[in-house]
């Protein structure tokens, strides 16, 4: 009989569940891999940038947006967090009656042209002190941060000295952290030793999700052959920093780091120029996670490693945006599985390991 494990059902803390026809797919995918819940990240088109009322051809309302999702599938999910996209629209007003109505829980900081549809974000340095992070320090509402200085080309975007990541966390993160001592921050797909020891360092109200790419693979891994369904932003790094978050993820009772698979379907995968960022693990995400928490050591057959992998796929994260864990369970199984190519009307969907031509060595229970 294979090794079989089961868990509380768990919620994706970043997701992207985009718009249009696609959101159906996306959403189901979620739920077949177990999901219970899912944090739905508003860089959408057009972006998630208002609280309440309809959607115009400019900006959606977490209201609007949310209602879209629902109907899509997503009332299935017993949590669903739509954070605010963070824009020069954002007022301290909007987040109090944001909060106050129970609709604003988070809102999302986007590094300028950082990633994908990312154009709307404003530099970190303009919000560190403002009136619209006082107001979510205030009125308990989660920053959840892509932790990347904008602007940054060259070698000072990404070499073994400095990347933007490691840029970020040492320069503007402590500034963010002085500035605004009782903000809740999650730190999102960190992919750093710098980001790691940031998180670890900080205060038990600063926490970090981790994707499955960023534990498993190294910039070895994207460059050789070119692999660019591995192309995501913060782009995978180096050993001592995958190493750095293999040991986050492992050590026994931490309550900081949790899944959020940073799953970001596109269609439209190769450019005129380049490559859209994101990696799409709808459908295989925990058994990509079970992978990487055996390659950093862990034995998901002991106590201790199950313990340490449910705290991180499904505990850590609904404690820490305060709720409770899904009473409700899934169950993977150690037996070799593949994922295949979504076809959809928009175009094809390729997930993260058929894109690199990997077999999962994890299934899900049918
Ligand atoms: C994300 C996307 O495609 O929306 N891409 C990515 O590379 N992770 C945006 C983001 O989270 O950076
Ligand atoms: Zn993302």
């Amino acid at each position: 009989m294979p090794t079989t494990l089961t868990l509380p059902k768990w919620v994706d803390l970043h997701t992207h569940f985009r718009q249009g026809e696609n959101v159906r797919h996306y959403i189901a995918d979620h739920l077949a891999m177990g999901c219970s819940g899912a944090l739905a990240m508003p860089n959408t088109k057009p972006p998630v940038s208002r609280v309440k009322g309809p959607k115009t051809e400019t900006a959606w309302s977490i209201e609007a947006y949310r209602d879209d999702l629902l109907s899509a599938g997503a009332d299935a999910f017993e949590q669903l967090i739509t954070p605010l996209y963070l824009t020069r629209e954002t007022t301290p007003t909007m987040i109090v009656e944001g909060a106050t109505s129970g609709l604003l829980q988070a809102a999302k900081y986007y590094p300028p042209h950082g990633t994908t549809n990312s154009e709307h974000g404003v530099p970190m340095e303009e919000w560190i002190g403002s009136d619209v992070l006082r107001a979510m320090e205030d009125n308990n509402v989660t920053l959840c941060i892509h932790g990347e200085q904008h602007a940054l080309t060259g070698p000072d975007y990404f070499d073994l000295s400095q990347t933007a990541e490691s840029y970020f966390y040492f320069n503007r993160m402590p500034k963010v952290l002085a500035a605004h001592p009782n903000l809740r921050i999650v730190c999102e797909h960190i992919t750093t030793e710098a980001a790691a020891r940031f998180v670890s360092e900080s205060p038990p109200h600063v926490g970090a999700t981790i994707t499955p790419q960023h534990l498993l693979y190294t910039v070895g891994h994207l460059v050789q052959g070119l692999r660019y369904h591995l192309y995501c932003l913060p782009l995978v790094k180096f050993q001592r920093d995958r190493a750095a978050l293999r040991a986050a993820v492992t050590e026994p009772g931490q309550e900081k780091f949790f899944a959020g698979t940073d799953s970001a379907p596109h269609t439209d995968k190769m450019t005129e120029c380049g490559c859209a960022a994101g990696c799409y693990t709808g459908g295989c995400a925990p058994q990509l996670y079970a992978m990487a928490f055996e390659e950093a050591g862990a034995n998901l057959e002991s106590d201790g490693g199950s313990a340490a992998f449910t705290r991180f796929l499904s505990t850590n994260g609904p404690t820490f945006y305060g709720f409770d864990p899904s009473e409700e369970t899934f169950t993977l199984v150690k037996e070799p599985s593949q994922t295949e190519i979504r076809e959809t009307a928009e175009g094809p969907v390729t997930p993260l390991p058929s894109g690199l031509g990997i077999d999962l060595t994890w299934s899900l229970q049918s």
